[in-house]
């Protein structure tokens, strides 16, 4: 007979009441994963998407699901046993990951449970620096800042686009990182001003004074000022949010500058972009443990932190999916496990 676990499950698309705290099977580790036994798990926007159904993309992307599904992708945890075949990893390794993202986008990928198996080469050892709760927070909106601004890390086809998405040089360049305080955000003011470039960070006023600590050069309130009065020559808008309105930011780029569009649905700027000369470009992030790697060094050498906006425990999924909705979330919401 299976062992059980607790974790949170769908047994139905909708709101945040569908996610129902219980016992499930403990998965087993398959050749090539390891089960880590979850601390904490990260919440992102695609965990409040999978559990809505998708509704906000067009119909021929929306899962055909089986339930009852586990969702989550971020997790930070110890490694409980190895599968087949894995070398890299011994029981007990502290370990994080973005779990099979997007393989596992319309079925869950099973990260808020007590166990979750995991591709190896998914994960890495977690950063010393940062606790389980921290570190869960770490990996999807890292990878997506990573695979947008350093290396994208793969070659597979690009959901968003035709064309592989190209990073642009960043020493000495000016970067607006548009909604700066939340996940994607300020990891992306983080890992701009590591590369040298100055850093104007928009967000509302109450991440004034975190993004001024973690580097910002230039901090705008967009509930004040709007931004087109205050930027002129940027040359990368990194737009974090999925604003309705990117056209607007267009004229705020030099010409031969770059768009950079972490959610790129319903974005009509396209012909706008072409006649000023700005690229624009996107791309969906995926699950790469290496790349986790080479941030673990950075979280250890002080290089980058993650904020908590709020935690919660495990069984109380469906407040922390309340609180994602409400928005304006400075850094990560996280699950205690
Ligand atoms: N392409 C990919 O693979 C990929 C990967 C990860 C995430 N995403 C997408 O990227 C977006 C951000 O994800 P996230 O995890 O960082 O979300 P998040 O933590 O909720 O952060 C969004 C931030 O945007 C700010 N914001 C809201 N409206 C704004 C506006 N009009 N102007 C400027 N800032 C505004 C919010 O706070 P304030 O309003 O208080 O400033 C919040 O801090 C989501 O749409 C997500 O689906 C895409």
């Amino acid at each position: 007979m299976n062992e059980m676990m607790k974790a949170v499950r769908l047994h139905a698309f909708g709101g945040p009441e569908v996610l129902v705290h219980e016992d499930a099977p403990r998965p087993t580790p398959a050749a090539g994963e390891i089960l880590v036994r979850v601390r904490a798990a990260g919440i992102n926007p695609p965990d409040l998407m999978l559990r809505d159904g998708y509704r906000a993309l067009p119909p021929e992307w929306r899962p055909n699901a089986s339930f009852p599904l586990i969702p989550g992708t971020d997790v930070s945890g110890e490694v409980a046993a190895v599968g087949a075949g894995v070398s890299r990893f011994r029981a007990g390794d502290e370990v994080y990951a973005l779990v099979r993202f997007p393989a596992a986008l319309m079925e869950g990928s099973g990260a808020y449970a007590e166990y979750v198996c995991v591709p190896a080469t998914e994960a890495a050892l977690k950063p010393n620096a940062l606790d389980h709760l921290h570190a869960a927070g770490v990996p999807m909106s890292l990878l997506t800042v990573w695979q947008f601004l350093i290396d994208q890390g793969h070659d597979e086809p690009n959901p968003f686009q035709a064309f592989r998405h190209r990073q642009v040089a960043l020493a000495g360049k000016t970067v607006v990182v548009n909604g700066a305080g939340g996940g994607v955000g300020h990891l992306a003011v983080q890992i701009a001003k590591w590369q040298g470039a100055r850093v104007i960070a928009v967000a509302s006023g109450r991440h004034r004074e975190l993004l001024r600590e973690l580097g910002a050069d230039e901090f705008l309130d967009y509930t004040q000022t709007p931004v087109a009065t205050r930027v002129r020559d940027a040359d990368l808008f990194l737009d974090a949010v999925g604003s309705p309105d990117l056209e607007r930011c267009i004229p705020l780029i030099r010409p031969g500058g770059a768009l950079f569009l972490v959610n790129p649905l319903g974005f009509a700027g396209q012909a706008q972009a072409a006649a000023r000369g700005v690229q624009v470009s996107s791309l969906q992030v995926r699950s790469h443990g290496g790349q986790l790697a080479e941030a673990t060094r950075l979280f250890d050498d002080g290089i980058l932190r993650l904020v908590i906006d709020s935690s919660y425990p495990l069984a109380d999924a469906a407040a922390a999916h309340q609180r994602a909705e409400r928005g304006s979330i400075q850094g990560k919401l996280v699950l205690r496990v």
